[in-house]
């Protein structure tokens, strides 16, 4: 982004902090200390069954079952965003209107790919790396490059600021695994780095695509956002773990709990999840980005037809 369009200050001092804090999780994390096969690997009410009727008929060992195998269904899905992220943003970073923030979208690839190597390298030790078909993945680029620009960040700031509050609950939580706390508290600060930059570009993107877009256009774009934020949930709640560790019925258990619930899953740890959320959504509002009956508004319950990016430029 050229000249006015870039916060210079911001971006020089996001710059200095991955410099300055560069680290090779890989070289860094006590990869060797393996978690104990009998302990909880998440905190059980950060476990998608805690709370429900089903975890209250769970053993003690398919509790911990359950801890152990969410997160590495977590650890597979961070990889999973991280890996389109990169190659989302590797496509477009040499555009001339990124020049202002290359440097720092190249530390953003390094520090995304450090993540992933450490996610893949605890499932490849202790776990299992789920994959995952993201429905916007591929065949589904609008044909107006500036709605993938904004897409493309789109994207990665919801995952990041969904998931930072899980990351920072684990990485505080002494009864953890060293490794699992070492690993949630590197996330959560380089995270913290990258929403501050997602907030920044995420609105110089938004401002850019408002002042050429149509008004059908900008309500098919603030529905799309909108199913967005309220669907990341659902990779979370995985059929085949339900059926490993015991349970009957786990599809339909499955379909219930994504249908049942919406984005304040990943706050579902605090006093009010509310709260949170709705600050992530009062600033996409701010920039355009949701209506304002989207902000005020409960989640609608066609929530679970997920919308694809392939028709957004559409007059
Ligand atoms: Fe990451
Ligand atoms: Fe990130």
């Amino acid at each position: 982004m050229h000249g006015p369009m870039a916060n210079a200050a911001l971006i020089d001092r996001l710059n200095q902090a991955s410099v300055n804090h560069i680290n090779f999780p890989l070289v860094t994390l006590p990869f060797d200390e393996a978690p104990g096969e009998q302990s909880y690997w998440m905190p059980p009410e950060l476990t998608t069954l805690y709370g429900t009727a089903v975890w209250d008929e769970l053993s003690e060992d398919q509790k911990i079952d359950l801890s152990q195998k969410e997160f590495a269904l977590i650890c597979s899905i961070s990889c999973n965003g991280e890996k389109e992220a990169i190659g989302d943003i590797a496509k477009i970073m040499l555009k001339s209107k990124f020049e202002s923030v290359r440097s720092y979208l190249s530390h953003l690839i390094r520090e995304e790919n450090n993540h992933i190597d450490m996610f893949v390298e605890f499932c490849n030790r202790y776990g299992e790396l789920t994959r995952f078909r993201y429905f916007y993945t591929k065949g589904d680029q609008c044909t107006d490059p500036a709605f993938n620009d904004l897409l493309a960040f789109i994207h990665l700031l919801v995952f990041e600021e969904l998931g930072d509050n899980i990351n920072r609950v684990m990485a505080r939580d002494k009864s953890l695994p060293p490794l699992v706390r070492a690993i949630n508290k590197l996330h959560a600060e380089e995270e913290a780095r990258h929403i501050a930059f997602g907030r920044h570009i995420v609105t110089e993107l938004a401002t850019e695509l408002s002042r050429k877009i149509s008004a059908n256009q900008t309500r098919k774009l603030h529905d799309y956002v909108y199913s967005h934020i309220h669907t990341r949930h659902y990779e979370y709640h995985n059929m085949r773990i339900y059926s490993s560790i015991g349970i009957d019925n786990a599809f339909s258990l499955r379909e219930r709990l994504v249908l049942e619930r919406d984005a304040s899953f990943f706050f579902r740890t605090e006093s009010d999840p509310h709260t949170p959320l709705k600050k992530i959504l009062t600033f996409l509002h701010s920039i355009g980005l949701i209506s304002d009956a989207q902000l005020h508004e409960p989640p609608r319950q066609m929530l679970n037809v997920e919308r694809a990016a392939e028709t957004l430029c559409a007059r």
